[in-house]
């Protein structure tokens, strides 16, 4: 009966609840709104859009993987307005982690704060390793290439055992983001500008060279399964999401904001819109010049302007892709060290994650954290398993996170005059539940491995440390 006792205290204890009107933390508040969508938009576009877009239409569902962008924008809409709802709620620093905290207790919140710190440490990585891939394109035109075994992710049969370029090019951004978070903010928003100016070129001169009849097979793969397909459209929306993520980013900074109840959930919403329309476009004009059999390169949009004879454009968009995939790697390294920080903050992992740099208010050892395992993460990983691994992780979590939403709503009521209010509770977070659920069927067995294991390290850091160290003590 000790025994039973003991598990009935831990019970309790897994599920013991933040009071998150106490937490506040030393940042300074100084985003603004434009700040915001800048942002967001530097976190979403990046690799999704500059490499995944040709994979999805080649492989997975042709140009109706417009149709997919929009299926799986509605999954990133429904899960930002909870996001929004929960910003403006419970003004609390760590996103899913902090919000779920508060509505289911401690262990659900610790499983959802690690998959957020797997989604991201693993989103910087592949992001870093599109860049590499970039880079290299761009240096083989120049007869320059770095030896062979610091040229890829660990395969020794081919002879590669590390990808060194992208491990490089996260020192650089770990540097900056040590450097003070206002200075690398106002760096991605210069590197934002330059992203948008390619990718409207693209579109502009694009629309010239569009021959419709590449269009007439519009949907080759189908639709897919809604649940456990492998191709069509379904397939490409789940891959898609991939483009989508960083969304979130702009929910986790929410101290540093100023107004955040009014500015949080405009950002959310106005950047999405953007970025929505802005996919939509890119690729109806990609699969509009070059038919989509031919899109399974690692630089579409680059290698679309090159088949139209626009070279010129062509070179633009990839020294601008070259430049500009950082600063999705600046703004979740950005916002991955703070929620490493919430967390810590909480005792759920060791303390020295708390510690601020003096001058700039940044997380350090969280920061240099981040850098060192994506680092690593995209010096030995290939892009595909990488992709597809954060991509269920994050899934997983927003499930968590709809159900959150019918809990607050459960639990606190209806949002007060001034707060922002989720509109059809509960069929919104019904819905986000089965369109992410049929999303996570899409995946192979090996990336529900991945994830299983993911799952099973969380858990085992949760009982080995953050238990026993957790800021919150029961009371008994
Ligand atoms: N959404 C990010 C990208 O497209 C991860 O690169």
């Amino acid at each position: 009966s000790d025994l039973v006792y003991i598990f009935e205290e831990m019970m309790m204890d897994i599920f013991r609840k933040k009071d998150v009107s106490k937490s506040r933390t030393g940042m300074k508040r100084h985003l603004k709104i434009h700040d915001l969508i800048l942002l967001g938009i530097g976190a979403m576009v990046g690799t999704g859009i500059f490499t995944i877009t040709g994979i999805g239409a080649a492989n997975y569902a042709g140009p109706s993987l417009i149709i997919s962008i929009i299926i799986s924008a509605l999954c990133v809409s429904i899960s930002a307005l909870f996001y929004a709802e929960f910003a403006s709620r419970i003004p609390a620093n760590g996103g899913a982690y902090s919000y779920i905290y508060a509505v289911f207790g401690e262990f659900p919140a610790w499983l959802a704060g690690w998959l957020t710190i797997m989604e991201f440490m693993t989103a910087i990585s592949g992001v870093a390793s599109g860049w590499g891939s970039y880079l290299k394109g761009l240096l083989s035109g120049f007869g320059i290439q770095l030896p062979t075994a610091l040229n890829g992710t660990f395969n020794p049969k081919g002879g590669t055992y590390v990808d060194l370029l992208p491990i490089l090019v996260l020192l650089f951004v770990t540097a900056v983001v040590l450097l003070n978070s206002k200075a690398a903010l106002r760096f991605n928003s210069a590197l934002v500008v330059l992203k948008f100016s390619a990718l409207a070129l693209f579109v502009i001169a694009g629309l010239f060279f569009i021959k419709p009849e590449n269009w007439s097979n519009f949907a080759p793969f189908g639709f897919g399964e809604i649940y456990g397909g492998k191709v069509g459209i379904m397939a490409g929306a789940s891959l898609m999401f991939f483009a989508f993520l960083g969304f979130e980013s702009i929910s986790m900074a929410v101290d540093e904001i100023k107004e955040p109840q009014k500015n949080v959930p405009r950002g959310i919403v106005l950047s999405l819109t953007i970025v929505t329309i802005l996919y939509i476009l890119v690729t109806l004009v990609l699969t509009g010049i070059v038919h989509y059999t031919k899109l399974n390169v690692s630089d579409a949009v680059a290698f679309a302007l090159r088949s139209v004879g626009l070279s010129w454009a062509a070179n633009y968009v990839s020294v601008v892709a070259i430049l500009t995939l950082i600063t999705v790697c600046i703004s979740m390294t950005f916002a991955l060290s703070r929620m490493i920080y919430s967390i810590a903050r909480d005792g759920l992992l060791p303390r020295s994650f708390r510690q601020l740099t003096d001058t700039s208010r940044v997380p350090k050892n969280a920061t240099i954290l981040v850098g060192i395992a994506s680092a690593v993460c995209a010096g030995i990983f290939p892009l595909a398993s990488i992709a597809s691994f954060l991509n269920i992780c994050t899934l997983a979590y927003l499930i968590l996170l709809a159900l959150a939403i019918l809990k607050l709503r459960k639990d606190n009521g209806m949002p007060q005059a001034g707060e922002f209010k989720t509109p059809f509770v509960p069929v919104l977070p019904v819905l986000s539940i089965i369109i992410c659920l049929s999303f996570m069927t899409q995946y192979t067995k090996e990336t529900w491995q991945a994830f299983g294991i993911a799952l099973l390290v969380g858990s085992l850091i949760y009982f080995g440390y953050g238990y026993k160290h957790s800021e919150i003590y029961a009371d008994h």
